[in-house]
């Protein structure tokens, strides 16, 4: 982890900064104070867990969670019982808020059992003012709750509910800061995703992202790119810029930078070998970012590009601002540019109004651009977007009908594509010892498709050239060469 500010710098008996992240900093030190007097009344290390649900950018915010509990003493823990668990949730369909419903169901036992496990609650579904209500009334014995705009002050609110001593609970409605510098612990040593924007602009009808996240803002070019030669340092060889539409980065900063532009500049910075990222939103894809990375020897030729629906009349209902047949025209410019290149998805099934018409327009599009995968996900009704007042939402029989059949043409067509590559020869970024196989590893191919061969936990995080003997629909098992 890197030590971005150095702590004897910062004096307990100063006033409590007010700039950020210094002033986090500040309570850092006075709980890493804190934790060491209590490792002492109990004669071990204090312990934490962070838990997370959702997408990419939740995964970076917990890594963040984590980078600032190691520096106050935490070290992280598998087992049940942890002296503090964060929560790191997400809202984006219903199912995602019932799987932490159910884990709060057994906190309140954990919790009887052991009063002092610390219980915090943040991400995307504590951005919605019906689910903290519910959280006060229903799990009184939760500790900190928090929202997207404000994971920087973890450290404070910890600070807050030890002088409290009951729940404390700080949401914001949104923000227009980015706070940099803070400290944040990988969970893989030699990849690492990059936030390049927050927040999302785009108001899909159906989507609740834009609600919970707020505005879109970018982070400056200057952060970025320092963030990332830090981690080329620190052994970092794969990273993924993050954003809810990358392709619209930079246009609102004082001195505007295209996508494609820091791409460029990511590409300069040695020691990374592989750049990823996600999402792009169709509407915004340029010939510019095509171009860059046709021309690219680090961006992976993986794209990773939402349909949502392949009926333009749904599309337009979704506010998507494309149609189906320019969706088919960008994968053919970007097959045409980069004929090898892998094409990955979401779709989702049942958006109010669907009919059998409209999704056969979808399936149409799956069998046309030939996903390499596609995620697939049922329409699910989120409170306050504009979908969710919609008529006509689709009976559950039939969505599942209609889901069934997508999931048996994705998987299909996916297999095929991913098949192409069998016999040949490609680099792999080894990830980690098999999970079944005690001898084999697991890496990924450029592509993003999984390899698995015989190896040991001395591959992991370096390049290998990887003979793929035999594809297995979603993945390949493979002989490493030389
Ligand atoms: N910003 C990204 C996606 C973020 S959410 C983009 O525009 O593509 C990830 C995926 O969840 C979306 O692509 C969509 O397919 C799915 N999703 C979002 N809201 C949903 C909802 N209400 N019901 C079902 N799926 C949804
Ligand atoms: Fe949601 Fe659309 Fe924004 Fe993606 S682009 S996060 S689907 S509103
Ligand atoms: Fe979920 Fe929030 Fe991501 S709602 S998908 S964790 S932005």
């Amino acid at each position: 982890m890197f030590h971005m500010i150095d702590f004897d710098q910062i004096d307990l008996l100063a006033p409590v900064p007010n700039g950020e992240p210094m002033r986090q900093y500040y309570f850092m030190k006075l709980l890493k104070n804190w934790v060491s007097k209590r490792e002492e009344e109990l004669g071990r290390k204090l312990t934490y867990q962070c838990r997370t649900f959702g997408c990419q950018m939740n995964a970076k915010d917990s890594e963040k969670f984590a980078g600032m509990l190691e520096e106050m003493g935490f070290v992280s823990s598998e087992e049940d019982v942890v002296d503090i668990v964060v929560y790191n949730t997400c809202t984006v369909r219903e199912n995602a808020n019932q799987r932490v419903y159910g884990h709060l169901g057994n906190l309140k036992t954990l919790k009887k059992k052991h009063p002092d496990m610390m219980i915090a609650m943040c991400g995307c579904m504590m951005q919605e003012p019906d689910v903290v209500e519910k959280l006060k009334k229903s799990y009184p014995f939760i500790d900190i709750i928090f929202g997207t705009h404000n994971i920087f002050q973890f450290p404070e609110l910890i600070q807050k509910r030890i002088e409290k001593g009951s729940m404390v609970v700080d949401i914001w409605d949104g923000t227009d800061m980015i706070v940099e510098n803070l400290p944040s612990e990988r969970k893989y040593k030699f990849k690492s995703g990059v936030n390049i924007t927050y927040g999302c602009n785009n108001f899909c009808s159906y989507c609740i992202v834009p609600y919970v996240r707020g505005r879109e803002r970018s982070r400056n070019p200057e952060d970025i790119l320092k963030e990332i030669e830090d981690l080329a340092k620190d052994g970092v060889v794969e990273v993924m810029l993050l954003g809810q539409n990358v392709n619209s980065y930079g246009k609102t900063l004082e001195h505007p930078i295209s996508f494609a532009e820091l791409l460029k500049e990511v590409e300069k910075i040695d020691g990374i070998e592989r750049i990823r990222f996600m999402t792009s939103h169709p509407k915004d894809l340029s010939p510019e970012l095509i171009e860059v990375m046709a021309n690219s020897k680090k961006i992976c030729r993986h794209f990773h590009l939402p349909l949502q629906s392949g009926s333009s009349r749904v599309l337009k209902e979704m506010n998507r601002r494309y149609t189906k047949e320019r969706y088919l025209e960008l994968v053919e410019n970007l097959r045409e540019a980069m004929p090898d290149i892998s094409l990955t998805t979401d779709i989702i099934v049942g958006f109010p109004g669907e009919t059998e018409e409209d999704f056969q327009e979808t399936l149409d599009v799956v069998e046309k651009a030939r996903f390499d995968s596609a995620y697939t996900f049922i329409y699910s009704k989120r409170t306050g977007t504009p979908a969710a007042t919609m008529e006509n939402q689709v009976p559950e029989d039939v969505v599942k009908d209609r889901f069934n059949r997508l999931l048996k043409l994705v998987g299909q067509t996916s297999k095929e594509q991913t098949n192409r590559m069998e016999g040949m020869t490609l680099p792999v970024l080894v990830e980690e010892v098999n999970r079944q196989l005690p001898d084999y590893v697991t890496g990924r191919l450029e592509y993003n498709t999984v390899v698995h061969f015989p190896g040991d936990a001395s591959l992991i995080g370096k390049i290998v050239n990887v003979h793929l003997t035999k594809a297995k629909g979603f993945y390949y098992m493979g002989e490493m060469e030389g």
